[in-house]
């Protein structure tokens, strides 16, 4: 190389260099700019965002502070993506209520391109949501007329979970895998028409792989808030496993709609798949909304988010009633007197079950099992409360903010059903303000069914079992792991029959 060539070498390197520099300098500046008029909040670092503020902290507590110091709405990036989050009972109904036309999508990324291709219910947005909830719910709602009732595909369940715990024989036991199984079953009974044996090897399969991809939903959040994450060479971070388990489960949806499909019969509809098949024949095949992907996807997202929370709440109820004896006493009262022991407690008990409903909703509030509920997303900008949610905004509809609020429920760390009881021993309409299904245009679909489950589970078990804890020095922990559900620890007790 002579001079004059290392000069201009030299040159060029020194505007390249510069004009990186400033390109950075602009990205990063970029990145911390928060443009005019969002909500308010920390800033934080180019692209990992105020992910700092979230280390080694419960995200939980992270927000009631930034709620104290923001207020109801407030913003920060949490990675490279703007999130809102919505607070209190005023602001959720405003946004997700009175503006569902714009809070009623999901985020686009990672879980609604990749993991679910933009089909099915959960993560989908727009007309084939709408379509494919409406179809969906209405299915549910009409199970019961014709087919097999609701309430009787979960007793037949119930049975046959209630002779496994039954065997135990009081010895110490984790509810922890037979509740899930059981629940499980439920939706197989459901989508499928017939629930599976628990020793069955096709039920295990599609009960570890669900069990896998719970573990692993740690690993969804990071691919979603970091996209890079799913480009990295190999599977270091299990993006990878977590998108072929969901193959995986697909695959074994997908054989059991073949087989649906050959022996479908419109004067006999068996479950969920039939119904959802007849539709596709009445709407044409190539009718998008009704094809084969949005059928196994909304299965799919009937298990998801029908198997693990449930069976959460299932064993929140448990634990609490191993620590307070008086209130299984009270619960085990009100079940005699209504239904007796001939028989198993049924829908139609319901009602004249106060204690009950109190109960339910104080576990619900207390257990917080969804808190964050699941993001929604701004497809566009969104004009709320005199501020803008930017397009591809994530955002947050914080329930945790309603159950433990001190302003509406008095010594919201005390476990009390009595709160949500008037003088007259019936429910006295607090029980509304507890939100756990979230609300809006996107609540849980499933609500009704969970309620129901919850209800027949454990009203069942509280009839036949005495639950106690392990030792009487040896009482199981309230501490919780947030993953896809805000779940109790791993604890084992007696359950003894009476
Ligand atoms: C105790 C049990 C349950 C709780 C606490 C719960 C809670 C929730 C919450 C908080 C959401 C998010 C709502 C939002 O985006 O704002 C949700 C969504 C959903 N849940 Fe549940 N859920 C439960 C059981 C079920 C069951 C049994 C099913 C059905 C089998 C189900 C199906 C769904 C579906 C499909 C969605 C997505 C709805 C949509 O995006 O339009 N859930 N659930």
């Amino acid at each position: 190389m002579d001079n004059m060539d290392f000069s201009s070498f030299l040159n060029f390197n020194t505007v390249t260099v510069a004009i990186a520099v400033i390109l950075l300098i602009l990205l990063v500046s970029r990145s911390l700019q928060r443009p005019a008029n969002v909500p308010p909040g920390p800033t934080g670092y180019p692209y990992v965002g105020c992910i700092h503020l979230l280390r080694n902290r419960n995200i939980l507590e992270v927000f009631r502070e930034l709620r104290g110091k923001y207020g109801e709405v407030f913003g920060l990036k949490i990675g490279p993506n703007f999130t809102v989050v919505i607070n209190g009972v005023e602001a959720l109904k405003e946004a997700f209520v009175k503006h569902a036309d714009d809070f009623s999508d999901r985020p686009g990324g990672f879980l609604a391109e990749v993991v679910f291709k933009n089909k099915g219910i959960g993560f989908s947005s727009g007309e084939n949501w709408k379509q494919n909830r409406t179809f969906s719910l209405s299915t549910l709602r009409s199970f019961g007329f014709g087919r097999r009732s609701l309430e009787s595909r979960i007793q037949e369940e119930i049975t046959a979970y209630l002779d496994v715990i039954e065997k135990q024989n009081g010895k110490p036991y984790n509810m922890k895998d037979m509740t899930v199984m059981a629940v499980s079953n439920v939706i197989c009974s459901i989508t499928f028409g017939s629930r599976f044996d628990y020793n069955d090897v096709k039920f295990k399969q599609l009960t570890s792989l669900f069990a896998e991809n719970f573990r692993l939903s740690s690993v969804a959040g990071a691919a979603q808030a970091f996209p890079v994450v799913r480009h990295l060479p190999g599977d270091l971070f299990s993006v990878k496993r977590l998108v072929q388990n969901f193959e995986d489960i697909k695959e074994f949806i997908n054989e059991q709609v073949i087989e649906h499909r050959n022996t479908l019969d419109k004067d006999n509809q068996r479950d969920f798949i039939d119904v959802f098949l007849l539709q596709q024949t009445k709407n044409g095949e190539e009718n998008p909304v009704f094809d084969d992907l949005n059928l196994t996807t909304t299965v799919m997202n009937l298990f998801v988010a029908g198997t693990d929370t449930t069976a959460t709440m299932i064993r929140w109820a448990i634990l609490y009633i191993v620590h307070y004896k008086s209130v299984q006493d009270k619960l085990r009262q009100e079940i005699l007197k209504v239904v007796g022991t001939s028989r198993l407690p049924s829908l139609a008990d319901k009602p004249d079950m106060p204690y009950y409903g109190a109960f339910i909703t104080e576990v619900f509030r207390m257990g917080n099992i969804v808190p964050l509920a699941v993001p929604h997303g701004a497809k566009k900008d969104i004009h709320f409360r005199g501020m803008v949610i930017p397009k591809g905004s994530f955002i947050i509809p914080n329930l945790d903010s309603v159950m433990t609020d001190p302003e509406v429920f008095e010594n919201p760390d005390e476990f009390h059903p009595e709160r949500f009881l008037g003088e007259n021993g019936q429910l006295n309409g607090k029980e509304k303000i507890v939100m756990p299904f979230s609300l809006g245009r996107r609540a849980c679909l499933g609500e009704s069914l969970a309620r129901m489950e919850l209800y027949l589970f454990l009203t069942s078990l509280l009839q036949r079992f005495e639950f106690l804890p392990e030792s009487p020095d040896k009482l199981p922990s309230f501490d919780a792991t947030l993953g896809l559900a805000r779940a109790s620890k791993d604890y084992s007790c007696r359950i003894v029959k009476l």
